[in-house]
C-alpha cells in the first residue's frame, strides 16, 4: 500500500500503531455546567511557555463548550480508569453525575483520582480540518508516579518499562580495565563458568571431556580440526580422549581420507543431558535483566568477535 491511496479505515488503523496515553478534558459551558469529553489526541507543545493541545471533533455535542471555554482541565487517566473513560466518550449522558469533582482553575471540575491533572488557559485554537486544535498554557498541574492508561491498536492497554541494563557498579577499576572488553569477556566468563565447572567435576567429568560431549551433543559430527577451535583442545590431547570415550560408545571415531571426524552417540548424549540442563539454568540466571532480543544480540556478537579473531 502507498500513502497516496488508502480509505479512512486505513488511516485510522495506521492511527492506530501510535500508542497514547487518556485523557478527559473537562470545561464549563456558557451556563456554567459542567463538561467533558475523553480525549487520546493530548498532546505537548512547549516548555516555554507551558503549552499543551489537545483536538476534539467539530461534530461533539461538547465541541463549542471546548472553543469557547476561557479555561480547560486534562486530567489524565491511571490504568484503573477504563469505565471513566468509557463513561466520558459517551455522548448526552449526564457525565458528572455520580462523580465527586474538585474545582480547578476557573472553576472547572477535576476528576478525582487521575495520574494528573493539567489546569489550563485557553491559549488558542486552530481548524483542524474535521477537527479543531485547543491550545492551553498550563497554570497549574499535579502530577503523581502512578500508571496511565494507555490506547493503542483500538484498545486499552497499560505501559510496561522495558527492562535495561543498569550499569554494572564498578568502584576503584582503571580506565584501561573500564574500557577493555577482554577484561569483562574474561571475567564474565570465569564468573559463570566456575560454579558449572565444579558440577561436571561433581559429574565425574573434565572440561575437556565435557566440552566434546557437549559439542557432539545430539550426534553432531564435525572434523577432529573443528572439534579442536570448540572445545579449546589440541589435536593430539583431542584424539586421544575421543578415543577414550569411544572405548564407552560415548563418541565414533572415523579415519576418513578427508581425515578425522568425531560423532556423538546417544549413550554420550544421556551421559550430559542433566549438564545440558544445568547450563542451560545457569544461562538464565547469568543473562537476568536482559530481554530475550538483548541476549540474541549479545550471542551474535560474541559470535562475530570469534570469527574475527579465529
Ligand atoms: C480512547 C478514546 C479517545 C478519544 N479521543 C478523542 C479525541 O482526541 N478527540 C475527540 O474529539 N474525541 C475523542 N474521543 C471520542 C469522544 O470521547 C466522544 O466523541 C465523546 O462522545 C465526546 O463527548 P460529547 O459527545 O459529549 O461531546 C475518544 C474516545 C475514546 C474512547
Amino acid at each position: 500500500m502507498t500513502t497516496e491511496a488508502f480509505n479512512a479505515r486505513e488511516f485510522r488503523d495506521a492511527l492506530s500503531s501510535f500508542a497514547t496515553g487518556v485523557t478527559v478534558v473537562t470545561c464549563l459551558d456558557a451556563n456554567g455546567e459542567p463538561v467533558g469529553a475523553t480525549a487520546s489526541s493530548f498532546n505537548s507543545v512547549s516548555m516555554d511557555p507551558p503549552l499543551i493541545l489537545w483536538s476534539i471533533t467539530k461534530t461533539a455535542y461538547s465541541a463549542d463548550a471546548f472553543i469557547n471555554a476561557k479555561h480547560f482541565v486534562v486530567n489524565v487517566l491511571g490504568a484503573d480508569q477504563t469505565d471513566i473513560s468509557n463513561k466520558f466518550a459517551r455522548s448526552g449522558t449526564d457525565k458528572f453525575a455520580d462523580v465527586e469533582v474538585e474545582k480547578g482553575i476557573g472553576g472547572v471540575p477535576m476528576l478525582p483520582g487521575t495520574i494528573t491533572c493539567f489546569e489550563c488557559e485557553a491559549w488558542a485554537t486552530y481548524d483542524g480540518g474535521d477537527h479543531e486544535i485547543i491550545v492551553g498554557q498550563v497554570k497549574a498541574m499535579r502530577s503523581t508516579a502512578g500508571s496511565g492508561l494507555v490506547f493503542y491498536r483500538g484498545a486499552y492497554a497499560t505501559a510496561e518499562a522495558i527492562p535495561t541494563l543498569a550499569p554494572v557498579e564498578t568502584n576503584d577499576v582503571s580506565h584501561f580495565i573500564d574500557n577493555y572488553l577482554l577484561y569483562y569477556l574474561t571475567r564474565a566468563t570465569h564468573q559463570m563458568g566456575d560454579e558449572f565447572h565444579q558440577l561436571v567435576a561433581d559429574d565425574g567429568l573434565t572440561t575437556k571431556e565435557w566440552r566434546v560431549l557437549a559439542c557432539l551433543y545430539n550426534e553432531n559430527s564435525m572434523s577432529l580440526a573443528e572439534l579442536a577451535k570448540r572445545t579449546m583442545v589440541d589435536q593430539t590431547t583431542l584424539l586421544e580422549l575421543a578415543l577414550g570415550l569411544q572405548k564407552h560408545d560415548m563418541a565414533r571415531v572415523q579415519q576418513l581420507d578427508s581425515g578425522t571426524k568425531l560423532t556423538g552417540t546417544i549413550a554420550g548424549q544421556q551421559r550430559v543431558v542433566h549438564l545440558i540442563a544445568d547450563c542451560q539454568e545457569a544461562e538464565q540466571s547469568a543473562l537476568e535483566g536482559l530481554d530475550a532480543d538483548a541476549a540474541e544480540t549479545l550471542k551474535t556478537m560474541l559470535q562475530r568477535i570469534i570469527a574475527n579473531t579465529d
